[in-house]
């Protein structure tokens, strides 16, 4: 039959082929006529080159359009991601009969009319309308019509207010997708048929009251999404009627009362979190039958781990940190797990071997802040794929297992706040791909083993609060990332080393038995910011070179036997000498601050301020990763529904920044899953999305990610991908936009870049802050970025040019500070892939320059040309495609009356603004010069600007 049917429709096909010239396969009149209709509203978008009947005359051809088998009538629009905006647009698309699927997401469309809604809800054969990311306001409209329409999405809006009746009459929606609006009152539940409702994702609105009992009666939902909303009250009983449900997400809400024990009966369920809640009551047994991904974090959980909770084989991530939950840890754990985050609980008993015998998938464990006793087992240098072991503030005693030596992959170790004795083990050594090593707060005791420096990668070393002894290691030169050193409060003595210059943060040696005079090895440190000598037996003068310490923020030397003139230190140094007696002021007298280590007030107040310090930085840590657990959602919404529970899979992770503030900052596994979570995304540019991402330290970055995949680097050259970033890296420009670090994952990059909160300068000048960009910060940002450009253009190994020049890739530091970003692409894109339409390669409708329709080249000329169009939004206040035209052609059009393009919020302030903006706009209109000859170079540019201040 298949077969059958197969040749039959092969026959049919090519017997059209042979045909179709005279009879089939031709667009009826109508449609055809309908088509170039459209394409004149799409006058002025990107789709433009593609939709010209004169040039492509089969309108099937065009992009986005599909037909039937035999082209004789369209099917399917999709239009994703193309600025169209026009109403008259929308209204035309519903006289093609034949309309199956419409997609326009990701445009720029601010309303639906009533229209539209009249004339497509008369086709019958609409299945899909897609309008998600786009900027419509209001209500939801009401659905007439639309009989066969199964799949709905107005995700990504700004509607608002209640969804009540709007949508009853969707009698074969499947799918319908609501959420990232601003809808509120009720849960809807009058959503066509019921038992035709597959998918239903309404996160992230201003839903409230309670999950409706009528939601059991969308007996085949597969996807309920629930998250981020404002819903209370408890999961119903008989929620295990959804007997299909696959994803169930609940997180970000009020719900309260018992998880229901019905969950574990529905068979098909793999994921369910409902992180972030008031549940209380146990963890019911049984719960992670069918589950691969469980979130049960931030509740109010108490009573055991359930038997078997965690040994099921289909288990990939649990989550139930942050919770009360008490008794043992489970002995038995799945082989199958990969994340397991049990922390902030109070668990005792003691961690079973068995526990981590078959670990052999688990990448996160996290088991710190319980009750955890006895010894950690050896076993868990079976664990071969641990990245992140926290096993900190527990009452963990005995000595660190050699074993640990095994964890090949492990980056993070953090044992601190335990009662651990004994030795460090050399074979710390071993762990190639450590970052931060924490064994602070502990008993330790025995010297510093000199291998533990093979650490190459370790940028972070605690061993403070220990009974280490014996000097420190010469070897720890070699540590050529170490970015902070704590091993106060030991019993440390001898000579101190030449430290590595990679040091920055800290470097505390403070409460030790160091003594003789202050080493001058110590001189060189260039980038360190808090040295701490205090409380040892140092003794002479304050040797010279601390006063010349260039990034030195604080130095503290109290308590020591330090003697002689005290040395000018820099203002903004912040110096302790108390406890010093020999010390005496330029003037002779003694040096009067007193020395005691118990009860003096000097002593006090630094030990307050210090406590006090470390008491807010923990809050301030706490309560980032409450707030980013909270708004960015880190325990599970990265686990989309039928991917594995990790966020993108890192290929490779490389910091570029020399910078150590940065170098601590960023966490690679932090910036992927927030990648991974759609709302932390704040601008989207042609080419790339920038998402925020907020680091375990507090500090925000973004986080590129390059939306071309396809067209970067294959994979392979990941080398070449790196170095041209390396390059960039090294740029040192107030006005240029230099990455920080990269990330490649297996089909995707990701660049790392410091946060710049303003955003880009089109969302600035177009949008909120328009009026707040005056002629002093639209001067200022015009010479910022002429000043970047110009840096980029006349780089000494040859131009950096600009694949994208547009207001969208200039980002504000301030309203007065531009950088120029997107700097990589041209570096970072292989054009030999770029096989689309020319415009999709080299930059946005409105900034491209003439010449690049046939030279199909990226110049410095056509940077230029860019640049001037950019000149133009700041002169006029207007976006480079207005009213459907080039601001270019639109300026040419106008200029004859110059003074009357000019922004008039502006311009009136004074006459000498408006002189000033009249000489810039020449300068613009040079730039844009339709021969690539004729327009100055960017350094000129720069000149004639800062020439007519
Ligand atoms: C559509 O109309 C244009 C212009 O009227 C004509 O050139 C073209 O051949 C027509 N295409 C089809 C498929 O009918
Ligand atoms: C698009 O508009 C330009 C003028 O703005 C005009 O010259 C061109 O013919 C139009 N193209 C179409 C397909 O209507
Ligand atoms: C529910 O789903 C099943 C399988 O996908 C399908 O066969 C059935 O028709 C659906 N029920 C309704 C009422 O659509
Ligand atoms: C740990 O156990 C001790 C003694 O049993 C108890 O006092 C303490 O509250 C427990 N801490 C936690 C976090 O459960
Ligand atoms: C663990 O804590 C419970 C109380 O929560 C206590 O009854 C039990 O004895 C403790 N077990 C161990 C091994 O300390």
């Amino acid at each position: 039959m298949g077969g059958y049917g197969y040749i039959s429709s092969f026959f049919f096909v090519s017997l059209c082929f042979w045909f179709c010239p005279m009879v089939l396969c031709k667009l009826s009149q109508n449609q055809n006529n309908t088509m170039i209709s459209l394409s004149r509203l799409l006058n002025g978008t990107d789709l433009t080159d593609s939709w010209n009947i004169a040039t492509n005359p089969n309108p099937c051809h065009w992009k986005g359009v599909a037909c039937d088998q035999t082209n004789s009538s369209v099917i399917k629009f999709l239009l994703y991601r193309h600025s169209i905006s026009s109403s008259e647009f929308l209204t035309l698309l519903c006289q093609i009969e034949s309309l199956q699927h419409l997609d326009l997401s990701g445009n720029s469309i601010s309303s639906i009319p009533d229209d539209f809604i009249t004339d497509c809800g008369k086709v019958a054969g609409l299945k899909l309308l897609n309008f998600s990311s786009n900027n419509i306001w209001g209500p939801l409209p009401t659905f007439r019509g639309f009989d066969g329409l199964e799949s709905l999405d107005m995700s990504f809006n700004h509607f608002s207010g209640k969804v009540d009746s709007e949508l009853a009459e969707l009698a074969s929606l499947k799918s319908l997708n609501l959420s990232f609006n601003s809808f509120d009152g009720p849960l809807p539940t009058k959503l066509g048929n019921s038992a035709n409702l597959e998918q239903l994702e309404l996160s992230n609105n201003h839903f409230v009251g309670k999950i409706p009992a009528e939601i059991l009666s969308y007996t085949n939902l597969t996807v309920l999404d629930l998250r981020t909303n404002n819903i209370s009250g408890s999961i119903p009983g008989n929620i295990g009627d959804l007997s299909r449900l696959e994803t169930l997400i609940l997180s970000s809400n009020q719900l309260g009362g018992e998880v229901p024990s019905a969950l574990s009966n529905i068979k098909t369920l793999v994921r369910f979190a409902a992180n972030q809640n008031e549940f209380s009551g146990s963890v019911p047994s049984g719960i992670t039958r069918f589950l691969r991904n469980l979130d049960l974090s931030y509740n109010k959980l108490s009573g055991p781990i359930p038997a078997g909770l965690l040994s099921q084989l289909n288990l990939l991530s649990v989550d139930l940190s942050s919770n009360s939950l008490s008794g043992p840890l489970p002995a038995d754990i799945s082989s199958s797990i990969v994340w397991l985050r049990l922390g902030g609980n109070s668990l005792n008993g003691t961690i079973s071997p068995k526990a981590f015998a078959t670990g052999q998938n688990l990448m996160y464990v996290e088991l710190e802040a319980n009750n955890l006793t006895g010894q950690i087992p050896s076993e868990v240098g079976s664990c071969q794929n641990l990245a992140l072991l926290n096993l900190a503030q527990n009452q963990l005693s005995g000595e660190l297992p050699a074993e640990l030596g095994k964890l090949k992959n492990l980056q993070v170790l953090q044992l601190q706040g335990n009662k651990l004795s004994g030795q460090i083990p050399t074979q710390v050594s071993q762990l190639k791909k450590l970052l931060t090593l924490n064994l602070s707060d502990n008993s330790l005791n025995g010297t510093i083993p000199q291998a533990m420096f093979n650490l190459v990668t370790l940028s972070k070393l605690y061993l403070q609060q220990n009974k280490l002894s014996g000097s420190i290691p010469t070897s720890i030169i070699g540590m050529e990332s170490l970015i902070e050193l704590q091993l106060g409060e030991n019993q440390l003595s001898g000579s101190i080393p030449k430290m590595p210059v990679s040091l920055q943060i800290a470097l505390n040696l403070s409460r030790n038995l160091f003594a003789g005079p202050i080493p001058s090895i110590l001189d060189g440190l260039n980038n360190l910011e808090i040295l701490d000598l205090s409380n040892n037996k140092f003794d002479g003068k304050i040797p010279d070179f601390l006063t010349s310490m260039p990034a030195l923020t604080q130095l503290q030397l109290s308590n020591n036997s330090l003697s002689g003139v005290i040395p000018d230190f820099n203002s903004h140094v912040k110096v302790d000498l108390g406890g010093n007696n020999g010390l005496v002021n330029k003037t002779g007298t003694p040096n009067t601050s007193p020395r005691s280590p118990k009860g003096s007030p000097v002593v006090m107040a630094v030990l307050v301020a210090i406590a006090a310090a470390v008491f807010l930085v923990g809050l301030v840590t706490v309560l980032a990763v409450l707030i980013s657990r909270r708004l960015y959602k880190v325990n599970d919404e990265h686990l989309q529904p039928y991917e594995d529970p990790q966020p993108p899979q890192v290929i490779q992770g490389n910091l570029l920044t020399p910078n150590g503030i940065h170098r601590s900052n960023i966490d690679f596994s932090k910036a992927m899953k927030d990648v991974a979570e759609t709302s932390n995304v704040t601008l989207k540019t042609r080419f790339s999305t920038y998402y925020k991402t907020i680091m375990p330290s507090g500090s925000i970055y973004f986080v590129k990610k390059l939306n071309w995949s396809e067209k970067l680097f294959p994979l392979g050259s990941h080398d070449k991908f790196g170095k041209e970033l390396e390059v960039l890296a090294k740029l040192n420009n107030s006005n240029v936009m230099t990455p920080l670090a990269y990330v490649l994952s297996t089909d995707s990059a990701y660049i790392l870049y410091e946060f710049i909160s303003n955003g880009s300068l089109y969302d600035a000048l177009h949008g909120s802050l328009r009026n707040s960009l005056d002629w002093a910060s639209r001067y200022s940002i015009a010479v910022g970025a002429a000043q970047g450009l110009s840096f980029l253009h006349g780089f000494t190994s040859g131009p950096i040019l600009l694949l994208d020049l547009s207001s969208k890739s200039i980002m504000l530091k301030s309203l007065k500070e531009p950088l120029v970003g997107d700097i990589e692409l041209y570096k970072v894109t292989d054009p030999s892939k770029s096989t689309g339409s020319f415009s999709a390669v080299a930059g946005s409708v409105g900034y491209i320059p003439p010449e690049y329709a046939y030279t199909m080249r990226v110049t410095m000329a056509g940077n230029v040309y860019s640049f001037g169009v950019i000149l133009l939004e700041l002169l006029t206040g207007k976006p480079a495609v207005t009213d459907g035209t080039e601001l270019v052609k639109w300026v040419m059009r106008n200029s004859v009356k110059q003074e009357h393009i000019l922004d008039f919020s502006v311009s009136k302030t004074s006459q000498a603004v408006k002189t000033q903006m009249l000489a810039i706009l020449q300068v613009a209109l040079a730039c844009v010069s339709s021969s690539p000859e004729a327009r100055p170079k960017m350094k000129s540019v720069l000149r004639m600007l800062l020439n007519a201040r």
